[in-house]
């Protein structure tokens, strides 16, 4: 038996391995492994939620941003991205749209947006828990305080998604101008844990300046914080950003990572990413069957869909949510699975109980 492949087995078994076991096995993996570690993280996701896919609305409400990161399309600096903000009642309608359509979670997603005070927020999600008490919220704007934080919980928010990007410094510091930092980034996601949210983390999977030790570090991070929802897909360059040249990340690294974190933490909820469908038309179905257990479609108005790029040539940008909804589907049914009407919580093991 090879290293790689011994590898392989006691990641499975040990739901995690040292920094020399995974730098190893991201060295020396073979195709014929990558094939062995994807059947082995599949099985692994269906065990744990049959051949259901849980699906989260997305609603894209405001792509203004405080931020600069230096691989996002709608970074601060951008003066070419055409700006946007959905209204509260523009939002409900959306739900209202996502509701009939069977969703049963909500991805609120903004850039970091000044003009919205915490009792915007606050009033944004009770408002959606007043009219949609079964369905689930999700937050995904950015780093806040503690009591930011705690004041969203309150209101009724049940998860929050923010990518740490890279878990090593150095790295960090070459995605992001230098006031933007990793030890912030890091609190933000125990200060979210700590209040009780579902926490999602995740990061680009061939961002600028990544490397397989990057990526061993990603890894360790994410063991360490445990998310209930870990979320990758590949680096694509936007063309007015610092990095419009630079090379993106591939389908075949990414799909082995969804599978080592499907390992990693076998009861975790790892979406196919809408990146991942954008760098191949089957990406995302090849996402489910490397160990991915969610997708996200659109909810978001068609008119301001092309206006959210974070990243050149996102697909769906021109379809309306039943349209993306229906195709998934059937995209999801081809393979094998379907989708879920369901809030699609996370469920801990026994043993975490
Ligand atoms: N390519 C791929 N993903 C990107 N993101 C931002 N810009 C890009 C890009 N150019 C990801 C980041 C962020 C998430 C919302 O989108 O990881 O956390
Ligand atoms: Fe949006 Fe296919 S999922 S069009």
């Amino acid at each position: 038996m090879t290293i790689a492949r011994h590898l392989i087995d006691e990641l499975e078994l040990q739901q995690t391995l040292t920094k020399e076991q995974f730098l190893t096995l991201l060295q020396e993996i073979t195709p014929e492994e990558r094939e062995v570690i994807r059947e082995k993280a599949c099985a692994t996701a269906k065990k744990h939620f049959g051949n259901q896919i849980y699906t989260r609305g997305l609603i894209e409400f405001s792509n203004y941003c405080k931020q600069d990161c230096y691989y996002c399309g709608i970074r601060r600096s951008n003066k070419d991205a055409l700006r946007y903000r959905l209204t509260k009642e523009d939002i409900l309608h959306c739900c209202k749209i996502g509701y009939d359509l069977g969703f049963r979670t909500y991805v609120l997603q903004g850039g970091e947006d000044g003009i919205y005070s915490d009792d915007d927020i606050v009033d944004l999600v009770s408002s959606i828990k007043a009219q949609f008490p079964d369905c689930a919220i999700t937050l995904s704007i950015g780093e806040k305080s503690y009591e930011s934080y705690a004041k969203y919980y309150q209101a009724g928010a049940d998860r929050y998604l923010l990518r740490h990007e890279t878990a090593n410094d150095e790295h960090y510091a070459k995605l992001h101008p230098a006031k933007q930092t990793l030890k912030n980034r890091k609190q933000c996601l125990w200060d979210l844990k700590d209040i009780g949210y579902q926490v999602g983390t995740g990061f680009m999977v061939g961002s600028p300046y990544q490397t397989l030790e990057t990526i061993v570090e990603d890894l360790l991070f994410i063991k360490e914080l445990s998310p209930q929802m870990i979320g990758i897909g590949p680096f694509i360059p936007h063309h007015d950003t610092p990095f419009a040249t630079e090379t993106g990340g591939t389908l075949e690294q990414t799909l082995l990572l969804i599978s080592i974190l499907r390992l990693l933490i076998p009861n975790a909820l790892i979406p196919a990413t809408t990146a991942l469908g954008t760098i191949d038309p089957k990406g995302r179905e090849q996402g489910i069957l490397a160990g991915a257990n969610v997708v996200m479609p659109n909810l978001s108005p068609v008119t301001v869909r092309k206006k959210y790029s974070l990243y050149d040539n996102k697909i769906c940008t021109g379809d309306e949510a039943a349209e993306c909804k229906s195709c998934l589907s059937q995209r999801m049914k081809r393979i094998g699975y379907e989708l879920a009407v369901d809030r699609g919580d996370f469920k801990p093991l026994l043993t975490e109980i």
